[in-house]
């Protein structure tokens, strides 16, 4: 049997997963915590990289391996490719300021233009700017910019020297200097955000090139963003769109044609597979679960019994979820706010039912800029850990108003990455076939009056203070 290793590192873990290259069947798995917060040291990615790898069993007989990761994170090394500071990651909101003034500067026709992107905080020339501002020194020693998924990648194959620092397009169309409909660089964006471009940059692989080997020669893949790997693992096509419930919030369809949306909410990033991967992502996702449940002192599973106790519209208590800031809707300074209580809607039921619908009716908003933008929607898909909450599966239905499905809980994003080492292991057209997941399908009345009550709201919350 030849094996193939797909890693998946996130914000909260690294998860490594050894399948069989033909089937796609599960040889063995491992797991390890990456350390709290939105700045993190690149050195705790790589510890948890091999606490999985031994947890997995070691990668005795795989053939080839690929990383995918959290996009967007910013991982400045040094010329002698030292880390120059503790990477900031995609949920980091310090650098809000620096994504209103490149918006101001070259306005938002001309950033979605050259990248599909509006410049939001999570994105790497926004950090890039925070740095320039704040830690020039930090900003001078910089000789190469990296995402964590390429660093990772690059630590594997273990030559030291930058000029092998790699990407693909998936991770590099959420950088912000990149264009993922001609495929090259904006060092011109760079220059602007950054105040200088003379800084290595990895290159863009193709979707099945290879990217060297480990010194113990196990062929390298180029890796993904974990939204891309995710649709990759799940083997997701166009009329397909994936909401995934993880830390971030994201709704995404792999599709044909770029979008190009001024107004920010669809970020056009690109697939692991050669196409385009719109996307609208926020940052309050599973977290709101994890919140409401320590509000009313009990576990997912009674938050989720008490949600389905409550009535649809929970009699007209709504829960804006915004908890961390928000990133779409760009509200990096709100905070969240339960709006309508009265006597009748004090309970904990109705709080519970609020917070999953809060949550669901901010993904809906995604899936009808989706839709809006002419990406095809045929079927749904729900994954994440938020999307194994009985609740949040019944409730989704109804919310988004069409059938949802829920494919078996499993690990998409690294199913992805070793998909793709299978890929480029075989060096053929397209990637191999494995088998689909098993799914769930859920299906309710949609209940429309839900959303109204949450857009009547969602822009009245209060600032942050302190
Ligand atoms: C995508 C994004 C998040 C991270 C989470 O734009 O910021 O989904 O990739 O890992």
């Amino acid at each position: 049997m030849t094996l193939v290793a797909g890693v998946d590192s996130s914000t909260q873990s690294c998860t490594v997963v050894i399948r069989d290259a033909e089937t796609g069947a599960l040889v063995r798995s491992g797991r390890a915590k990456h350390p709290d917060g939105t700045e993190v040291d690149p050195a705790a990615w790589w510890d948890a990289l091999q606490a999985a790898v031994a947890d997995a069993g070691g990668l005795d007989g795989v053939e080839a391996i690929a990383v995918a990761g959290q996009q967007h994170g910013m991982v400045c090394l040094d010329a002698a490719g030292e880390v120059v500071r503790p990477a900031l990651l995609w949920n980091d909101t310090r650098s809000a300021q620096a994504a209103s003034d490149l918006v101001a500067e070259l306005g938002a026709t001309a950033w979605v233009e050259a990248t599909g992107l509006v410049p939001v905080a999570s994105f790497t020339a926004t950090k890039l700017r925070w740095l320039a501002e704040h830690e020039p020194d930090h900003a001078a020693a910089t000789a190469a910019v990296c995402l964590p998924h390429d660093w990772l990648t690059w630590k594997l194959h273990g030559t030291g020297e930058l000029a092998d620092l790699v990407t693909d397009r998936s991770d590099a169309s959420g950088t912000a200097y990149y264009s993922g409909v001609t495929g090259e660089y904006r060092l011109d964006l760079l220059e602007r955000a950054f105040g200088r471009s003379d800084v290595q940059l990895p290159r863009v692989l193709g979707p099945a090139e290879e990217a060297g080997r480990t010194p113990d020669g196990v062929l390298l893949g180029p890796g993904a963003g974990d939204n891309a790997s995710a649709a990759l693992g799940l083997g997701a096509g166009p009329g397909d769109v994936v909401v995934s419930i993880g830390t971030s919030g994201v709704v995404s369809a792999v599709s044909h044609t770029p979008t190009a949306d001024e107004s920010g909410t669809i970020a056009g990033f690109s697939s692991a597979t050669g196409e385009h991967l719109p996307i609208v992502v926020t940052l309050n996702a599973a977290r709101v679960l994890d919140a409401t449940a320590r509000i009313l002192g009990v576990d997912h599973d009674g938050l989720s019994r008490l949600a389905l106790s409550a009535p649809a519209g929970a009699d007209g208590l709504v829960l804006v979820p915004y908890l961390e800031g928000e990133r779409t809707p760009n509200r990096p300074d709100s905070t969240g706010a339960l709006h309508g209580l009265t006597l009748a809607s004090s309970t904990p039921g109705h709080v519970a039912r609020a917070a999953v619908e809060g949550l669901l009716c901010g993904l809906a908003d995604a899936l009808d800029a989706l839709v809006a933008a002419g990406v095809p929607v045929e079927r749904a898909f729900l994954v994440g850990g938020g999307a194994r909450s009985e609740a949040l599966a019944r409730i989704a239905p109804a919310v988004f108003g069409r059938p949802v499905l829920r494919p078996t809980p499993g690990e998409y994003v690294a199913d992805g990455a070793a998909r793709q080492a299978a890929w480029v292991l075989s060096g053929g057209e397209s990637p191999p076939v494995w088998e689909a997941a098993d799914t769930e399908t859920f299906e309710a009345e949609p209940t429309p009056a839900v959303r109204e009550r949450y857009a009547q709201v969602r822009d009245l919350t209060a600032p942050r203070t302190g």
